[in-house]
């Protein structure tokens, strides 16, 4: 029972209010509005959810300031040297990291799922072979729904962890289809010899004719790319998951509304605007002129992959990303290539002026994670999709506690109405 109280006073007669106030492990307290209404007429006014806790969550946590990530507790640093990606994943799904029982029966049941229905793989043909990867993904993972029938009572929580298990264990397989559709060549089926990112690169790379051997440096920087993504507490995509879960809409069809909203180029797409960037710059000895658009405030144009809402002083993904990249740059001898040349030079460039050191503007996470994506030979507008990939296990991880949460109830934000005042038809022959 909360001790501590908030009281909330008018300037128009109305009586004062007082309010819970509620502490978690870390973090801001909150105020519990939830009785305001009833005891005051009033509702709160915040869009955008700035100042908003939008439910409890024993998953994430973020302090921006202090750059801090954890996940279920573990810093960010930890699990992204110590661990690999599924071991994340069931850390993020079930609150501890796995023994290695755990995690051999956890691999085994996720590789159990890989492959689509061969029904799926038909939904492809009905799309253009130009469709934007996140295109492909919003539909076919939306249509999942059609298929799993036999799990998919969301009260139950087996039928629940198979939906998880079966979404982690596809959208690459997902992913990879739609790149392949994209360049015309044969759907690669899964190799269930191979670990889970590994896996994924097979069915992007190989083609019927020739194999892809895994080069242990590049899995495991793509592995690093899952890890950093996994999740972000109640980002614009996770919300999303939950608002459209706590209708009782089924998981395949809340991720699929999570995809839709990473899409969006203020979500997902900023590893993409990286590159674009990158390459309408072209040339080192034209970074003076771009450094001086991103100062110019009537320029619309911002060094992308530089900034971040709320890590202000340091993004921890980014530190390690950092070290991924010059790690595959070194692995494949591309630090002379002309496009990472200049991603480098921008970097140390950016960091000493004095415009980015004063408001604190860092390369961000997809800073590096764009370049090391091209870098792995991954196309650009395939970016987001692999980000989404990662993003599964946090959204499904999200809407699994939302539906467990006793005090979940459906999302219904009211609203400050603006509009016309109640008035009466008039008759149209009458209309001025
Ligand atoms: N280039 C140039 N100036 C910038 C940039 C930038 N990338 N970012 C911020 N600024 C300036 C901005 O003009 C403002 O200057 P002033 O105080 O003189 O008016 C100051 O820095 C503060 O900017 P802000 O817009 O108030 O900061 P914000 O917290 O609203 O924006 C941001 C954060 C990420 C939207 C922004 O930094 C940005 O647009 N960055 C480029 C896009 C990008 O890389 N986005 C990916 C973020 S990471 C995604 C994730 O975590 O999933």
């Amino acid at each position: 029972m909360s001790t501590k109280t908030a009281t909330i006073t008018f300037n128009d007669g109305k009586p004062a209010v007082e309010l819970p106030v509620l502490s978690g492990t870390l973090g801001p307290d909150v105020v519990d509005i939830r009785t305001l209404y009833a005891k005051s007429g009033v509702f709160t006014y915040d869009p955008g959810f700035m100042a908003t806790a939008s439910c409890r969550s024993a998953i994430t946590y973020i302090d921006g300031d202090k750059g801090i990530l954890l996940y279920r507790g573990y810093p960010i640093e930890q699990l992204a040297v110590q661990c690999d990606f599924l071991e994340v994943a069931y850390l993020i799904l079930n609150g501890e990291l796995p023994t290695r029982a755990q995690k051999d029966e956890f691999v085994s049941i996720i590789k159990k799922h890989t492959m689509v229905h061969d029904q799926l793989t038909r939904f492809y043909n009905g799309f253009r072979r130009d469709a934007h990867p996140m295109a492909v993904l919003v539909g076919v993972v939306g249509a999942l729904s059609a298929f799993y029938h036999d799990a998919m009572d969301i009260s139950d929580q087996y039928h629940r962890d198979i939906s998880a298990h079966r979404l982690i264990a596809k959208l690459p397989t997902i992913t990879a289809m739609a790149y392949k559709y994209n360049v015309g060549q044969p759907f690669m089926y899964p190799r269930n010899d191979l670990d889970y990112t590994a896996n994924f690169m097979h069915m992007m790379f190989a083609t019927p004719c020739e194999r892809y051997e895994p080069n242990p440096v590049l899995v495991r920087a793509l592995d690093r790319i899952l890890i950093l993504h996994a999740d972000h507490e109640q980002n614009a995509s996770t919300s999303t998951v939950r608002l459209a879960g706590s209708s009782g809409a089924n998981p395949f069809a809340c991720i699929s509304a999570g995809i839709a909203c990473l899409w969006g180029p203020a979500h997902g797409g900023a590893n993409e605007a990286v590159l674009h960037m990158l390459e309408e710059i072209g040339d080192v000895s034209r970074i003076g002129e771009y450094i001086k658009r991103a100062k110019d405030k009537n320029d619309p144009f911002r060094l992308m992959g530089f900034g971040h809402r709320v890590y202000k002083n340091y993004d921890p993904r980014a530190k390690l990303m950092r070290e991924t990249c010059h790690e595959v740059l070194n692995e494949l001898g591309l630090h002379d290539h002309k496009l990472f040349k200049l991603a480098m030079a921008l970097e140390k460039i950016a960091l000493e002026d004095e415009y980015f050191v004063e408001r604190k503007l860092y390369p961000n996470v997809d800073f590096y994670s764009g370049i090391v994506q091209s870098a792995l030979g991954i196309p650009t507008r395939l970016f987001t999709a692999i980000f989404a990939m990662a993003r599964t296990v946090g959204w499904i991880a999200q809407w699994n506690e939302m539906i467990s949460d006793p005090e979940q109830k459906i999302g219904r934000p009211r609203q400050l109405y603006t509009g016309a005042a109640q008035r009466d038809v008039v008759p149209i022959g009458q209309r001025g």
